[in-house]
């Protein structure tokens, strides 16, 4: 029988009655052999033969679809690549050595239908990242695209896991804040669409922004539960249109309190690497192998040196030294004081075995306030970036001053002391030595998986075909994966947008200077 839309409710009805509905994933594994079932889910293919009709069925739940045979009798309203079907049936083993179970459709409802002409994506067809890139709204329905999103799903468990088994605390930190953590004023503003009771209310008190880091509110947790962590969206208004940045992205972040060096910060970032890549290996071996033979062929291999071999450390200084000692012609200046540029991060992570590099102690003027001073010569801090082949960097961290003078001294130098009174009380009121960093999330799967494009890696909406934010920003206008600003973006105390700085935090009690208009 062909289920129309006139019977469709009955054809439900019977359904619930005798069929137990199975995820493809569970079908395939085998449950229910013999038994009568429902599946629901997309057409990924359709044969048809004299005698039989063959379409396969992907639900999501797994890389592999299921096959289903129809009889010809059944078959005269031909589901179409792309349409959502539900087919009662019979669980069989499949006598094709590729698929261990089959469905034998004994009812066949087509849900929705879809024109394979107008349908953008072809059945068989491979498509390129840049022409799936066109349509956010249905890429999810390409193999490499739904794979993309099954392991990003899992490494997100795996992080959580980790911080879990690992004892930290998670905390929900805002979204919607009035700090601008990292001081480079690359912020949203936010304001209520709907008018205030006059032209000049703002809906909050103070300038509003998307969040840039949860760090500062990490740190004010980090005094009560030691150790602490937070995995949400954060925004960024980078000038900045390269492989590796997005205005939203998502980032891993934790504070631990009792520190006392960078490598037990080190430590921490690389275990955590290990631990959520060997579980997103484990439980998502069909997706990553999708990925490492037909989307990033090779890369495998460098994920599995990684994972094999330790992280190197090397100073600021070193990576200098190392950059200064190459016949590499660089674009920009490798003195001892520059930011280090996406061509400095590659050559360094080149030099080091095409493996995870951490690069420790920066030039203090190169690092947000709130960076430990290691009061050295030359003047550095206690920071930590980690550089990973194919992206650059992945996390970056620091050890927090913790001293009350020194703190309070460049927050005076900068006339901001009032402004972070609250910042300040936490080194007033039982302060404890402590530091944290941040992993940029969609950088991590680039980084596992190979993705050039990290747009490839976010499941995003924005607007129809062609219209979204990321369409604009496809070419890249440095290097592959490059940065392209020379200005370095978190110098405290020499930059025009130090003055972002003084937008307040949700703790201070202080009126707030007028919002940043312009870096
Ligand atoms: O190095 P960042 O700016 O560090 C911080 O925000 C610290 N407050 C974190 C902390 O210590 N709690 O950013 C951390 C990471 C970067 O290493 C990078 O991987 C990622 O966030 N990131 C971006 N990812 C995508 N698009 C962007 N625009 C990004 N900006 C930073």
């Amino acid at each position: 029988m062909i289920v129309t839309d006139s019977n469709r409710k009955k054809f439900r009805n019977y359904c619930k009655k005798t069929a137990t509905t199975l995820r493809v994933s569970e079908a395939l594994s085998g449950v229910s052999l013999g038994a009568d079932v429902t599946i629901q889910g997309w057409v990924r293919s359709v044969r048809s033969q004299k005698e039989n009709l063959f379409f396969d069925v992907n639900d999501g739940s797994s890389l592999q679809s299921l096959q289903v045979i129809a009889s010809s009798s059944l078959s005269n309203l031909v589901p179409t690549f792309g349409s959502a079907v539900e087919v009662r049936g019979v669980l069989k083993k499949s006598p094709h050595p590729k698929q261990p179970f089959e469905v034998e459709a004994e009812d066949i409802h087509i849900v929705g239908e879809c024109n394979p002409v107008e349908f953008p994506f072809k059945v068989k067809k491979r498509h390129s990242s840049d022409y799936v890139r066109q349509f956010p709204h249905l890429r999810c329905r390409t193999n490499s695209f739904s794979s993309l999103l099954r392991i990003r799903s899992e490494a997100t468990a795996a992080i959580h896991s980790y911080f879990k088994d690992k004892g930290f605390v998670q905390i929900h930190t805002p979204v919607i804040t009035s700090n601008d953590c990292e001081g480079a004023g690359e912020l949203f503003q936010v304001e209520a669409t709907c008018p205030q009771d006059s032209e000049d209310d703002s809906f909050f008190s103070v300038p509003a922004y998307l969040t840039v880091s949860g760090q500062l509110h990490l740190e004010v947790m980090s005094g009560a539960f030691s150790r602490v962590y937070t995995f949400g969206p954060t925004f960024r208004a980078e000038n900045s249109q390269s492989r590796r940045h997005l205005a939203e992205f998502y980032m891993v972040e934790a504070e631990l309190s009792f520190t006392q060096s960078v490598e037990d910060l080190t430590k921490i970032m690389e275990d955590m690497f290990r631990s959520a890549t060997e579980q997103v290996w484990a439980q998502c071996s069909d997706d990553v192998d999708l990925f490492h033979k037909h989307v990033t062929p090779g890369h495998r291999e460098t994920v599995e040196a990684m994972l094999k071999n330790r992280f190197a450390i090397i100073s600021y200084g070193e990576a200098i030294d190392i950059l200064q000692r190459s016949s590499e012609d660089f674009v920009f200046p490798t003195d001892w004081g520059c930011d280090l540029q996406t061509e400095h991060e590659k050559y360094i992570v080149k030099h080091c075995g095409n493996l995870p590099v951490f690069v420790t102690d920066y030039p203090y003027d190169l690092k947000p306030f709130y960076a430990r001073d290691n009061q050295d010569h030359p003047h550095t801090a206690a920071a930590v970036d980690l550089l990973v082949p194919g992206v650059g960097e992945l996390c970056g961290g620091s050890l927090r001053e913790e001293r009350l003078d020194l703190l309070t001294a460049r927050l005076e130098a900068a006339g901001l002391e009032e402004t972070y009174s609250w910042y300040l009380d936490l080194r007033r009121f039982g302060s404890a030595p402590h530091g944290g960093f941040g992993m940029g999330f969609e950088r991590y799967l680039q980084c596992i998986l190979g993705i050039d494009n990290i747009k490839d890696s976010i499941p995003r909406q924005l607007g129809g075909r062609g219209k979204s934010w990321e369409n604009k920003q496809q070419t890249p206008r440095a290097t592959s994966f490059g940065r392209i600003s020379s200005v370095p973006s978190r110098v405290f105390g020499s930059r025009p947008c130090v003055k972002h700085l003084s937008t307040i935090a949700h703790w201070s009690s202080a009126p707030p200077p007028p919002p940043p208009r312009s870096a």
